[in-house]
């Protein structure tokens, strides 16, 4: 008998442009994972209800990270690729699992709080338990393996926290979810300013999105920042400068960067020229991606086929998932 396959999740929220960082830490990793696993990837369009109050462009939003994903190689065939809100028994398993939710560790998380600061005017429910929403996500497929960055660790441990909750007071349903990343330390992209990574939200001059045009990519390289005047002889690489040999790995091969490097130590590097590397090999990396998910997009009959291929998956586990939680928790009187 073949062996069943280990149960991946994962969720991209629909609030903005995705990025290079996007690709490197989260999309290229769901893409490695398609043929070796179960795979559930998620559009959360409910968790950006929490930060939400204008949903105009929500349609919008949603059909472009679903197009990106497939640009960037995720097969609808291979994967249940879904929107949140198309899995109602999701919004089932929340209202359970939030009797196991304690308010006083969902004040806590420090994502929590940021939110708080952020938006002081709107500290809705949806915000503190934003965990609860997120673990359901999780454990209505009973996955194991949640490829995410480092910022969701604290997310993943709540979700832990409910599996061994619910398997205690119940009966054992849930399995452990750990954060994901093929033993691999998570790949940084750095952003274009020198500080800080690449984000959906902060400097747009400083981050590369799938969805630039070869004219915006070239400018925001040419404007990354290099100079840092005079260095002491053997004095460390400044994080500008890394951070351009950190993008440019990315997208060129070995040889060329062996070259700049080689340049850098000699002290007669070009920064004109390596910023020119950089540019053409980010264009010739985006426009592929950026064509593909442009044309995918405005296909909105093979865009709902996927969507609806995708919610019929996940419908599927999820309705195994939750006959057993409630035959655990006793909600079956005959
Ligand atoms: N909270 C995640 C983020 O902000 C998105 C997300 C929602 C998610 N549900 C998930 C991630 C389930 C992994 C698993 O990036």
């Amino acid at each position: 008998m073949e062996k069943k396959k280990d149960i991946v999740m994962s969720g991209i929220r629909p609030t903005g442009f995705l990025h290079l960082g996007n690709y490197f830490g989260a999309l290229r990793n769901y893409v490695r994972m398609q043929d070796a696993y179960t795979c559930y990837f998620m559009v959360a369009d409910l968790h950006a209800l929490t930060t939400l109050r204008e949903t105009r462009e929500l349609k919008q939003h949603v059909r472009r990270v679903l197009a990106e994903n497939i640009a960037c190689g995720l097969d609808p065939d291979k994967v249940a690729l879904y929107c949140q809100s198309h899995v109602p028994e999701t919004a089932e398993l929340y209202l359970f699992l939030n009797m196991l939710a304690y308010k006083g560790e969902l004040e806590k998380t420090p994502t929590f709080k940021d939110k708080v600061r952020l938006q002081p005017e709107n500290v809705n429910a949806g915000l503190l338990t934003y965990p609860v929403l997120q673990a359901a996500d999780i454990l209505l497929h009973r996955a194991t393996l949640v490829p995410v960055g480092k910022d969701q660790e604290q997310h993943l441990e709540i979700a832990r926290n409910y599996v061994n909750r619910f398997n205690q007071r119940y009966s054992e349903v849930f399995p452990e979810p750990y954060a994901f990343n093929f033993g691999e330390d998570l790949i940084k992209v750095p952003s274009l300013d020198g500080a800080g990574k690449m984000s959906k939200s902060e400097n747009q001059m400083a981050t590369l999105y799938l969805a630039d045009d070869d004219e915006s990519i070239r400018k925001k390289i040419s404007k990354a920042k290099t100079d840092s005047g005079a260095l002491a002889p053997g004095a460390p690489m400044p994080e500008t400068i890394a951070n351009l040999f950190l993008l440019l790995k990315l997208v060129r091969p070995q040889d060329v960067l062996d070259k700049f490097q080689a340049d850098y130590q000699a002290g007669t590097i070009r920064y004109g020229d390596m910023k020119k590397e950089l540019a053409e090999g980010m264009v010739a990396f985006i426009t592929p991606i950026r064509e593909k998910a442009e044309h995918i997009r405005n296909d909105e009959a093979y865009l709902r086929q996927v969507m609806e291929q995708g919610a019929a998956k996940a419908r599927a586990s999820a309705a195994v998932t939750l006959q057993l939680a409630k035959d655990a928790i006793g909600l079956n009187y005959f």
